[in-house]
């Protein structure tokens, strides 16, 4: 997700309050405040590492149902789509009537392992009312994965919450900050876990819950759509972290072997002389590690999702959709591998956790470029495990171009593209080159002996820091 917005936020913020606080950050605690550190796991060589594809049920399922269908639901993205705020979802690619279409394509690739997520609105339509047939499709998923030899990786909410947890009225008592949301989100898991649990060995219980808050709360682009409120985004935070550990508590007591797996927005940010008092950097680096910082004891794995590097300044945020070229993409974030390798090594010497990518790509409609993002962004990632991370995935998104939030269907992260006649994915050449990589790496210890042959494209530091 793109964080454009909450930096033009910010460039206010910047103005209210000058540039010369050095530590000081608007979100609350200081980023640098003491952690207990257990000791950082080594990488084992000969462990299997594993490759994967995320995607999400809002941005790859079917057009939205309609009121005179049964099972009719709708989401807060929904509402805000019709209050003009995104651009309609319209075709969709499908995934939830043809999931075979994209278990084919997922088979051609060969991945390992395969990140989908749960829509909460579909299975909860109403507060109390459980679609069984829902949740039997999601576990016809994943049985299907299994049978196919892929490892599914589940996640229980991605960006979307159901209709009736949002009213744009009352932003403060909507989605995270529902009065009843806490207990509805335990209903439903007590649900949906024990039926995924035997095809299921890692959950993740949200997907960039510091990203969508954030932008929810401060930048006023997600529903509840609120500027700047402070206060509330720190409720939220808490609430969903809370919400978070409640998941990895039940995943334990429903399935004590399964796996559980933080999933959060971490872009490298930079330092910029264009902000001289630390107030941009402070405060996105406070971003990436705020609901992690909350939640990191109670999972297995953290997982990373890394697409890009920005210089932490007014002048950055707002370059960033006026940039292009061989370094960026198509949404103007720059490509930068060795942010990857940053975060690797910040997030491994904070938590004391094994890790896996849980999420890279690029947004291009030039696939060599894809290629070779790809191909660089592993190499990162080797370089890590080199250096004694233990990493021990890396998924792709994502498996076809698909609804990209607020650019709709006009960012192309996709392996493949859908054929609109037949609905099947079509692979694009940067499917077959992870095949390649899939097929000859398939140990931890093999990642760094990736070649990285082909012409560099990023910002070329291949420095450890
Ligand atoms: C999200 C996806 C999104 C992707 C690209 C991640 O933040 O999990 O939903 O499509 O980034 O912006």
């Amino acid at each position: 997700m793109g964080m454009c917005y909450f930096f033009r936020v910010l460039f206010l913020v910047t103005i209210v309050f000058g540039g010369g606080c050095a530590s000081w950050n608007p979100l609350g605690r200081d980023t640098q405040g003491p952690m207990p550190r257990p000791p950082r796991p080594m990488p084992v060589s000969s462990a299997p590492f594993a490759w994967g594809i995320s995607t999400s049920s809002y941005q790859y399922e079917n057009p939205d149902v309609l009121p005179q269908e049964s099972h009719y639901f709708t989401t807060d993205w929904d509402a805000f789509v019709k209050g003009g705020r995104a651009p309609a979802k319209g075709k969709a690619l499908y995934s939830w009537t043809e999931f075979d279409k994209d278990l084919a394509a997922l088979k051609k690739i060969g991945v390992s392992h395969y990140r989908f997520s749960l829509s909460w609105a579909r299975i909860e339509p109403q507060p109390g009312k459980f679609n069984e047939e829902a949740i039997e499709g999601y576990v016809a998923m994943a049985r299907k994965l299994k049978e196919a030899g892929i490892e599914p990786v589940v996640c229980l909410w991605h960006f979307t919450f159901p209709g009736w947890l949002y009213d744009p009225k009352k932003p403060k008592q909507s989605n995270w900050l529902h009065p009843e949301v806490r207990r509805r989100w335990l209903a439903y898991l007590e649900k949906v876990l024990p039926r995924l649990a035997p095809y299921t060995n890692y959950f993740a219980p949200q997907n960039e819950p510091n990203g969508q808050i954030t932008t929810a709360y401060l930048a006023g682009q997600w529903p509840p759509a609120m500027l700047l409120a402070f206060g509330t985004y720190r409720k939220a935070i808490d609430a969903s972290a809370g919400m978070f550990r409640d998941a990895a508590l039940l995943i334990k007591k429903v399935k004590p072997t399964a796996k559980v797996l933080s999933v959060e927005a971490l872009p490298c940010w930079e330092r910029s002389p264009l902000d001289p008092g630390g107030l941009f950097y402070n405060t996105m680096t406070h971003g990436n590690i705020d609901h992690l910082d909350r939640i990191w004891d109670v999972c297995d794995i953290v997982g990373i999702n890394y697409y890009y590097s920005q210089k932490a300044s007014p002048i950055s945020f707002l370059a960033e959709r006026y940039r292009r070229g061989s370094n960026y993409s198509m949404m103007g974030w720059r490509i930068n591998p060795e942010g990857l390798y940053k975060e690797i090594r910040r997030v491994g010497d904070r938590y004391g956790k094994p890790m896996m990518i849980t999420e890279n790509g690029i947004a291009t409609d030039d696939d060599p470029k894809r290629e070779l993002y790809m191909q660089n962004h592993i190499a990162a990632v080797g370089r890590a495990i080199q250096a004694g991370y233990d990493v021990r995935g890396y998924f792709s998104w994502s498996l076809a171009d698909n609804y990209e939030w607020h650019y709709g269907y006009n960012a192309f992260f996709g392996l493949s593209h859908m054929d609109p006649a037949t609905h099947s994915r079509i692979l694009k050449p940067s499917a077959l080159s992870f095949r390649k990589i899939i097929r000859s790496i398939k140990t931890v210890g093999m990642v760094p002996k990736l070649p990285v042959e082909t012409g560099f494209i990023g910002t070329q530091t291949n420095k450890t820091p």
